[in-house]
């Protein structure tokens, strides 16, 4: 990702999207409308977007959650490896059952544990990367029950699941966006069922990227109706090379959190 040549000066106009000369890429071009409205970045150039009182809609953390993942997805997104994170492998036999992938993204987990035999929904609140997750799990002969809805309107849904799995979702949001989608997750959840979390942690020096959470704050957001039996370090890897996506080696310090639903 090349970083884009801010052009313009006085009162800020609206620049284009890319730099003169730089090709828009396909996901980009067929988005069409909706991406051409949304202004990308490449992270340094971020600050002289704020400098210019300019928003990139990637890195402005006060854009509205759908447009800032749609910038994301115009182009390949630091989290989407291609594969589950590593923390979620080693936890695969503690996964069991129904399961539901909230913000699934492009769908390598929902496909990962759909191939060991679970029968999972993967959720997301756009239609770019669930086109995605679709033909993968296609391609790769697994079925998955992929839906398009927010997060924080899965209580919903009727069915009922043994396990919720959640990478890189429950740091996305505030305060009271957290309570309402461990709320909105509880309702999934008989008691005995169990929630997976791989969200970033207060050890991850830097503020770029995700919220911290610190382990005070996951106890916190589960101590109604909830049991937290693990919280154990691990690592959120990252596609390298993505400017203002830097993280520590090895992949952002980060927590895996197994909670046990008791109400
Ligand atoms: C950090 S990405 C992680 C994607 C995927 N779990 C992975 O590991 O590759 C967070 C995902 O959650 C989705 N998302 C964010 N807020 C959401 C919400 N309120 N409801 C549903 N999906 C949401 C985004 O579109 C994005 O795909």
């Amino acid at each position: 990702m090349a970083a884009a040549t801010l052009q313009g000066t006085g009162n800020f106009p609206a620049r284009p999207l890319q730099p003169q000369g730089q090709k828009r890429s396909a996901r980009d071009a067929a988005a069409g409308g909706v991406l051409a409205s949304l202004r990308r970045c490449a992270g340094a150039a971020c600050v002289a977007f704020a400098a210019r009182n300019d928003r990139c809609m990637t890195h402005d953390p006060t854009a509205p959650p759908q447009e800032r993942f749609s910038a994301y997805y115009a182009d390949r997104p630091p989290w989407d490896i291609g594969r589950p994170q590593p923390a979620f492998v080693a936890a695969g036999d503690r996964i069991r059952g129904r399961v539901i992938d909230l913000g699934c993204g492009t769908g390598d987990l929902a496909i990962w544990l759909a191939g060991l035999g679970r029968t999972v929904t993967g959720v997301d609140f756009l239609a770019a990367p669930l086109a995605q997750a679709r033909a993968k799990a296609a391609a790769r002969g697994v079925a998955v029950n992929f839906l398009q809805m927010d997060a924080l309107a899965v209580g919903s849904i009727p069915e009922r699941f043994d396990a919720a799995v959640d990478c890189g979702l429950f740091h996305t949001f505030d305060d009271a966006g957290r309570a309402a989608y461990v709320a909105a997750v509880g309702q999934l959840l008989e008691p005995g069922a169990r929630m997976f979390i791989l969200c970033m942690a207060d050890r991850e020096p830097g503020t770029q990227g995700p919220r911290r959470v610190s382990t005070g704050e996951i106890r916190a957001a589960f101590q109604d109706g909830w049991e937290v039996e693990s919280i154990e370090p691990a690592v959120f890897e990252v596609v390298p090379g993505i400017p203002g996506a830097e993280f520590s080696p090895g992949g952002a310090r980060s927590w895996f959190v197994t909670a046990r639903r008791t109400a």
